[in-house]
């Protein structure tokens, strides 16, 4: 018999990428989102265009959050400036918050018209996005029909996704069915907290949504979930790499022939190939690898870094590393002292000390210091203590608030402080209090008339980002800094948006850039590189680059040393730790105590404290002293 040509020819045999052991979705890694979405785009036009060449239409399953931003701009990009057309496009979105009119400024229905249909030529007939106030007893009726709409359109061609953090695709929660269709969804306590700035306050986010079932979404012909930024790392690898499991609802695309994971590098952190590419295949053992290699095995093995021997090198795919250096026992000594160095209680460097092992060089000194924050809490949440040490020893700091925040103040707040300026100008009666009472009036009728979650007038932000100044002063002080030290850049991009919908411009860098040249700082503290492009902390890492990048000629920015903390990201892991400041008990407490004078602080934001804790266990873990508490620093070159 003639053998089958799969049987015969080894070319025909499928060539397995080596990730593919541990991934079981294929998975694109690219540079920047951006570049991801150009081409996820450009896929989609391709799509578009056949089916208008065809006359037929193109069917395609939206999804919202932050995640799909870039890839709306660019395709209504493309239809702006290269003429491509929707007219025979027809959407279905995932899901919708319970509860919300379609005109509420926080629905996802507001949310796409914002982002994508008020700025293409769809056929408004062609959208279809849940009704969040369907009466409770026709709930049943309208997603059976939902289901049945997307049958008669002709089956989603392509369906595009995000990934909650819970591991969700729509909003389908922990224990929902690979079988399940549209129906209405209790949230989780998790995607609830994630959508709290958004709602200003965690208690104010709808409990329940309507969402297509992962039945629903697996009835696509073809799936693209999209993820950015350091956050998204650990679902993802769950996701792709973990069982097909209710938990994380989107390990059911595991099941589907054509779903792929779009990531950026920093939401593919977590997966093996990126994280211990020793176990996929052979590596370069540069210095940083094996770092990295030898805290991950003594992590793995749950031992001291000096205690490590070759057998486990052996067992964990780093015997090469072994065999080159002689031994394990030469490698352990030098990881153990490259972690010992980044310890250091002066994060502005040591004066008069030998420095070549330190994270920070000795000179200058005194240093000039220039810590960015991007809404005024953050860099006191996420290096308070760090903060605190470089005023004690000396060095010249400026804190800068880099968005005024108000977008974090809640009503009630405002309100509070105006009822407290009423009560004061009644009982001093003074005349000289005439004007403060008619603005407090303004502000509390500007206040008490405003529609839930809609964007506040000028006043009101004004008046917020006023409270919040002063908490943060307030703060800084606690730290050693005088308050004058404190700037505020109040960079209007923030002033202009909201939320996930931030759009930079070049007033916002003019503002850095004049920060930048006045100070000439040696050292920079600063956060969001890793972030998702449409964070806060992603958009004010991005304005301060372009600053940079124009000072970066002058003399005066090759002596400066740019370091980064973590905020709303997953904290740093010891192997990706450049710095790491030990706090006192003392320092800590006083450290929660400071956050605690936050009124906008949110739980999130407090449990740093035990974060820090967490990071000097895991130091202690890996063989190196005991401290209370780390705040860590990464140095970005
Ligand atoms: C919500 C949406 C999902 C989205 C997820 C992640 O839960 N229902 O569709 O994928 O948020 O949002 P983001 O992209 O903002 O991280």
């Amino acid at each position: 018999m003639k053998p089958t040509e799969t049987e015969s020819s080894p070319a025909a045999a499928p060539v397995r990428a080596p990730e593919a052991v541990f991934e079981k979705i294929a998975v694109t890694i690219a540079e920047h989102p951006a570049e991801a979405c150009r081409q996820l785009a450009a896929g989609i036009r391709q799509l578009i265009e056949r089916r208008q060449a065809e006359g037929r239409q193109a069917v395609l399953g939206l999804a919202t959050g932050s995640t799909p931003v870039p890839l709306y701009r660019e395709l209504v990009r493309l239809h702006r400036e290269e003429g491509l057309s929707f007219a025979n496009v027809v959407t279905f979105n995932l899901d919708e918050y319970y509860g919300l009119e379609r005109h509420h400024p926080e629905s996802y229905h507001r949310f796409m018209c914002d982002q994508l249909f008020d700025h293409i030529d769809i056929d408004p007939d062609h959208i279809h996005v849940p009704d969040g106030t369907v009466p409770p007893d026709e709930i049943l009726q309208y997603c059976q029909d939902y289901e049945r709409l997307i049958d008669e359109a002709g089956g989603i061609d392509l369906q595009i996704l995000g990934i909650g953090r819970t591991g969700h695709i729509g909003f389908n929660e922990p224990g929902s069915t690979r079988e399940s269709l549209t129906r209405r969804i209790t949230l989780d306590r998790v995607t609830r907290q994630d959508a709290a700035t958004d709602f200003l306050g965690v208690e104010n986010v709808p409990r329940f949504a309507i969402t297509m079932g992962v039945g629903t979404i697996l009835r696509a012909r073809k799936i693209v979930l999209m993820a950015w930024g350091e956050n998204k790392a650990g679902v993802v690898a769950e996701a792709v790499e973990g069982p097909v499991t209710e938990a994380v609802s989107a390990s059911f695309l595991q099941g589907h022939g054509d779903a792929t994971f779009l990531v950026d590098r920093c939401a593919a952190s977590h997966l093996t190939r990126v994280r211990a590419p020793w176990l996929v295949g052979p590596v370069e053992w540069s210095a940083g690898t094996a770092f990295r290699a030898v805290v991950w095995l003594a992590q793995k093995c749950a031992k001291p870094v000096l205690k490590l021997v070759d057998e486990e090198y052996n067992e964990h795919g780093m015997s090469d590393l072994v065999t080159e250096r002689g031994g394990g026992y030469p490698i352990n000594i030098e990881v153990f002292n490259r972690l010992q160095q980044t310890i250091t209680g002066w994060p502005g460097g040591k004066p008069d000390a030998d420095d070549s092992n330190r994270p920070e060089r000795a000179d200058p000194y005194p240093k000039r210091v220039l810590v960015f924050s991007p809404e005024p809490q953050d860099a006191l949440v996420a290096m308070g203590g760090v903060l605190e040490r470089l005023i004690e020893q000396g060095h010249d700091v400026r804190f800068v608030a880099m968005t005024s925040g108000s977008l974090r103040v809640r009503d009630e707040d405002a309100l509070r402080f105006c009822r407290v300026l009423l009560e004061l100008s009644e009982l001093s009666g003074e005349e000289s209090w005439g004007g403060q009472e008619r603005e407090a009036e303004k502000l509390v009728r500007l206040l008490d008339g405003k529609a839930p979650f809609s964007e506040d007038p000028q006043e009101v932000r004004r008046i917020k980002a006023l409270l919040l100044r002063g908490e943060v002063r307030d703060a800084c002080a606690v730290c050693g800094l005088a308050r004058q030290r404190v700037l505020f850049l109040d960079l209007p991009f923030y002033e202009r948006g909201r939320y996930r919908r931030f759009l930079s411009g070049p007033d916002d860098v003019q503002c850095c850039v004049e920060v930048l040249r006045e100070f000439q700082p040696h050292q920079i503290y600063t956060t969001g590189a890793t972030a998702d492009p449409s964070s806060l902390s992603a958009v004010t890492y991005g304005v301060l680059e372009s600053a940079f990048d124009q000072v970066r000629p002058e003399s005066w920015s090759q002596d400066c040393r740019v370091w980064h903390y973590r905020c709303r990201e997953n904290p740093y892991q010891p192997h990706e730790i450049s710095m790491a400041m030990p706090l006192s008990p003392d320092q800590l407490e006083r450290k929660a105590r400071l956050l605690l004078g936050f009124q906008t602080i949110s739980k999130v934001e407090l449990a740093v404290c035990d974060e820090n804790r967490d990071l000097a266990a895991a130091y202690d873990r890996l063989g190196l002293a005991e401290y209370e508490a780390i705040e860590a620093l990464q140095r970005r070159r």
